[in-house]
This record gives structure tokens, C-alpha cells and sequence, in this order.
């Protein structure tokens, strides 16, 4: 890993993917380890979170760390003008990591820069989300028993979703084929599908979400449309309700399928896919927190 922050899935190589996968089998065995006795983590989000804060914030808890941070910029001094690098500077005075969420992308970045102690990218912008992607990647080997020569199928907001960047980055160590379906307006920013033709990796477009398509899929991997990210509301009504997969969809696909989502979800995943043994959207979101204790571990090279 470059440095001890995580801010990209970049920053880390196969064998550091690997390891930390290892590491969160160990973790989900046994979740409650005191590996950060006397430790406090500063845990910042200025933005939205369920998952990722709660999950984060259990993974302390459970390796017996501390948590200071907030859940709401608004109840810190940035609404009185304090800039994000002084807030940095003053949260790295009195923890030991920070776990950060930014609506800025490269605000994780600018902050590991400022910042004396290890950053934890918890999303920024429509750019990255690297410990999503490592607890995808988990719930992918646990599901698949391997992550080589998947075939991977994305739906939905391919442009702003940052967990389908970062996943596909990842995903680049193991041999995938893509199929990206979105709308036009939404389909996956070219500077990843050169990402992927620089490494030699297939990736196929489509506009529908076909049953021949779900058929193919390893890894169903839906998405929400990230309403928060467009600027013209009308332009997100028009595509807000693009794809809703259903239950008969899945009709034909592989018995080994399973249908992943970062969550939340809103309309994408009919609520008839959830007792589909397919539908594994919220064991993935389960395995979070193990992905989240080996990332902890691994940055703080304990
Ligand atoms: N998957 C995810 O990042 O969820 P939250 O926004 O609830 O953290």
C-alpha cells in the first residue's frame, strides 16, 4: 500500500487486496479483537451515510477503539467558515486515524496530504469508495469462491456511482468481462472504459436490461441514480426509474448468481428480488464490517 492512507483502490496492489480479504475471513470469525486499545478514531462525514459510518464505527467499537467525529456537517464549525484543511488539521491533533466522506472529490486525498495520521476514504464525490469496493470484493470471493473470470454486470448510475469505479479497478487483478448497462446519460465515463482497454479487459454497453444479459451474469451488481449529484432535477425524474429488476427476471440465471447493491437502494431492486436466495444485497452490507476491520488493521499495520 502507498503511504498508510486508503484513499484509492489504486493504492493498493493485488496482494494488499488479497491480504485484507484474508484478513476480514479472520475478522468475520471473530469480530471482537483489541487491537486498538487506547486508540481513538476520528470518524467525519460530510455527507449522508447509513452503512459506511455505522459499519466503520462498529469496526472500532469491536476492535476496542474510540470514536469522536459527526455525522452531520452542520454541526460543526464549517458552517461558521472554518476551511476543510484547518478542520483536518485540528482532527488529526487528537485521534489516531480519521475515517473520512466528502462530497468534494479528492477531499480524501487533500486531506491524507494535511493530515500526520493514516485517512480512510469513506466516498468522495462521484470518484472513489475503496472500502465498499473491498467488502464487494468479499462478498463477491465468498459467493463466487473466487474473484477470477467473473462476468460482471453493472446497472444504473455508471457515471456518478463511485462504487462501480472503484469495484471496476479492482476487479482489473482478476481476469473479469464487463457488461455495463445504463442510459445513455449515465453510461460509464470514458476515462475507465480506457482504464479497461489499457489492461487488455473486455466491456460490453447496453441501454436495456435484457434477461439474456442478467443470464450471463456472475455478479448482477445494481445501483442507485445518484439523485444528490445532478444538477438539473428534471434531467434525474427522466432516468430516476430507468432499470427495476424483478423477481421473474432472475428466472434463468446462473444457480450461483447473487444480485449485489452498495444500498441504499430506492426502486432499482423490487422488493419481490429480496427473498430470492440471489438477492444477497444485505448480507453484502453485513460483510462491511469485517471488509471495514481488516482495512482498519491493515492501514494501522496492526
Ligand atoms: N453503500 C454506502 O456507502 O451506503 P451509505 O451511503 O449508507 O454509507
Amino acid at each position: 500500500m502507498k503511504g498508510n492512507s486508503l484513499i484509492s483502490i489504486e493504492d493498493l496492489t493485488r496482494d494488499d487486496i488479497l491480504e485484507i480479504l484474508e484478513r476480514a475471513a479472520e475478522f468475520e470469525k471473530n469480530p471482537n479483537q483489541d487491537l486498538l486499545k487506547g486508540k481513538v478514531a476520528g470518524v467525519l462525514f460530510f455527507e449522508p451515510s447509513t452503512r459506511t459510518r455505522l459499519s466503520f464505527e462498529t469496526a472500532i467499537n469491536r476492535l476496542g477503539g474510540k470514536v469522536v467525529g459527526f455525522a452531520d456537517a452542520k454541526i460543526t464549525s464549517a458552517t461558521k467558515g472554518e476551511t476543510l484543511k484547518d478542520t483536518i488539521k485540528m482532527v488529526d491533533n487528537y485521534v489516531d486515524f480519521i475515517v473520512m466522506r466528502h462530497h468534494i472529490e479528492g477531499a480524501a486525498r487533500y486531506a491524507s496530504e494535511i493530515a500526520k495520521h493514516p485517512v480512510i476514504n469513506a466516498g468522495d464525490g462521484a470518484n472513489q469508495h475503496p472500502s465498499q469496493t473491498m467488502l464487494d470484493l468479499y462478498s463477491i470471493k465468498k459467493t463466487q469462491g473466487t474473484l477470477e473470470n467473473l462476468n460482471i454486470v453493472m446497472v444504473g448510475d455508471l457515471k456518478y456511482g463511485r462504487t462501480v469505479h472503484s469495484l471496476l479497478q479492482a476487479m482489473r487483478h482478476f481476469n473479469p468481462t464487463f457488461h455495463f448497462v445504463a442510459p445513455n446519460f449515465l453510461k460509464m465515463p470514458d476515462q475507465y472504459k480506457r482504464y479497461l482497454e489499457v489492461a487488455g479487459i473486455p466491456y460490453y454497453e447496453h441501454t436495456e436490461l435484457t434477461t439474456d444479459v442478467i443470464n450471463e451474469a456472475d455478479i448482477l451488481y445494481m445501483t442507485r441514480v445518484q439523485k444528490e449529484r445532478f444538477s438539473d432535477p428534471l434531467e434525474y425524474e427522466r432516468v430516476k426509474d430507468v432499470y427495476i429488476l424483478k423477481n421473474s427476471m432472475l428466472a434463468n440465471s446462473k444457480d450461483t448468481m447473487k444480485v449485489l447493491h452498495p444500498l441504499p437502494r430506492v426502486n432499482e431492486i423490487s422488493t419481490d428480488v429480496d427473498e430470492n436466495p440471489k438477492a444477497y444485497y444485505f448480507e453484502q452490507a453485513h460483510n462491511g464490517l469485517f471488509a471495514r476491520e481488516a482495512i482498519i488493521a491493515k492501514v494501522l499495520g496492526l
